[in-house]
């Protein structure tokens, strides 16, 4: 009798999960988000992440209800990437809820920003919704525990998680590091994280941290660039395995002429991949009045990131191969979004103010 209760139960639950705007509606828009938008952003954040660092029981649960179908998949070098989206940096900058985002269905998590040594970030609040927009901005200037302890949580998380779930590293500089001295810290992490890193991302392009920007100015680029693979030359032949894939992510801020020479510099150090982009400190677009300082993310970003996306694809048609891959971020919150970056040459996108403002269904909205 019991049996068949339970049995009946389950059905109707899956039953009510399997109808769009049950899930969709109930679930995040209409209970969750209220509730997490009664905090404040970064309290709200950390309350998420607790939740799925400290305890895996919601797992399997997240796992049934949001967890996309088969998708198309894509392959890069020894990586093959379950779907075509994937977590954007920042979210997870210390490696604490891995299970959640393999268990929402991402094929890829870019842990990070990481930096050598633990620091704070700037002064709260760094973090502000501008719900008219749909966007957030920050300042939060690479608050994270450090590469040894990001190391520790990742080597920790993997034994849980699938494994075709992919794990980036995305690396910078620490706050007291000049920019003269940043391609140590670039080493430092590369070194430190070379073991649980997938891939590796260079982040020359937040604009919480001073000074970082200029590392997209061709001659630090380049040395940025020619150190880091001579690096992954040394450690890769020790270990007798082929290179790490490495990624360069860029700001929405850059000319024409400073993308001509990013994409130059990106060929000539076989760098595979270009992540378009981080935020921008522009305002376009704003339906909020905030005069916040920080980057600006989610929907008025996305024309401007689709733009810079589409001169690296304009440049990469004009060249022969298919590396560099183009990886699209900013502004995904539905279907089309994802298309527009697809269209304008990204083989994967990444996602970060959309799964705020749409929460986790986002993911199996727009792959299905
Ligand atoms: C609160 C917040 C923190 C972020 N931190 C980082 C970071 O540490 N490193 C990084 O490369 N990008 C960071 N980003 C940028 C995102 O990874 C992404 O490039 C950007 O937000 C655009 O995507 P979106 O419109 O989907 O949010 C952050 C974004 C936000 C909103």
């Amino acid at each position: 009798m019991e049996f068949y209760f339970f049995l009946r139960t389950f059905f109707i639950i899956r039953f009510a999960f399997d109808s769009k705007p049950f899930r969709y509606l109930i679930m995040y828009k209409i209970f969750i988000r209220p509730l997490l938008f009664l905090l404040t952003p970064e309290s709200a954040h950390n309350l998420v992440l607790n939740l799925f660092s400290k305890t895996g029981f919601l797992i399997p649960f997240i796992k049934f209800l949001y967890s996309p179908e088969n998708s198309e998949k894509f392959t890069l070098n020894s990586l093959t990437f379950r779907n075509k989206a994937g977590l954007s940096a920042g979210f997870d900058k210390n490696g604490s809820a891995l299970r959640l985002w393999d268990a929402i269905g991402f094929s890829h998590a870019e842990i990070g920003t990481v930096t050598p040594l633990p620091q704070p970030g700037n002064p709260k609040p760094r973090v502000f919704r501008l719900k008219k927009d749909k966007a957030l901005i920050n300042r939060l200037g690479f608050n994270n525990l450090g590469a040894d302890e990001v190391k520790k949580n990742i080597a920790a998380a993997r034994k849980h998680l699938s494994s075709d779930f992919i794990i980036g590293v995305n690396i910078g500089k620490n706050k007291d590091t000049s920019i003269e001295e940043a391609v140590n810290d670039y080493e430092i992490c590369f070194e430190k994280l070379y073991d649980v890193a997938d891939y590796f991302t260079l982040n020359i392009s937040s604009p919480n941290t001073e000074g970082l920007r200029t590392l997209q100015e061709d001659h630090r680029l380049s040395e940025l660039l020619s150190e880091i693979q001579d690096l992954n030359r040394i450690i890769s032949g020790k270990k007798n395995e082929t290179m790490k894939t490495v990624f360069l992510k860029i700001s929405p801020d850059i000319d024409k002429l400073s993308v001509e020479s990013v994409y130059e510099n990106v060929i000539r150090h076989s760098i595979d991949g270009i992540i378009a982009t981080n935020t921008t400190v522009g305002r376009p677009d704003m339906k909020s009045n905030s005069d916040e300082q920080g980057g600006l993310s989610g929907k008025p970003l996305k024309p401007l990131s689709n733009e810079i996306l589409k001169l690296f694809y304009d440049m990469k048609k004009a060249g022969t191969g298919i590396i560099p891959v183009l990886i699209g971020c900013g502004g995904i919150f539905t279907s089309d979004d994802m298309k527009d970056k697809l269209k304008c040459g990204a083989s994967l996108v990444q996602i970060y103010t959309g799964l705020i403002y749409e929460g986790p269904f986002l993911l199996k909205k727009i792959l299905n």
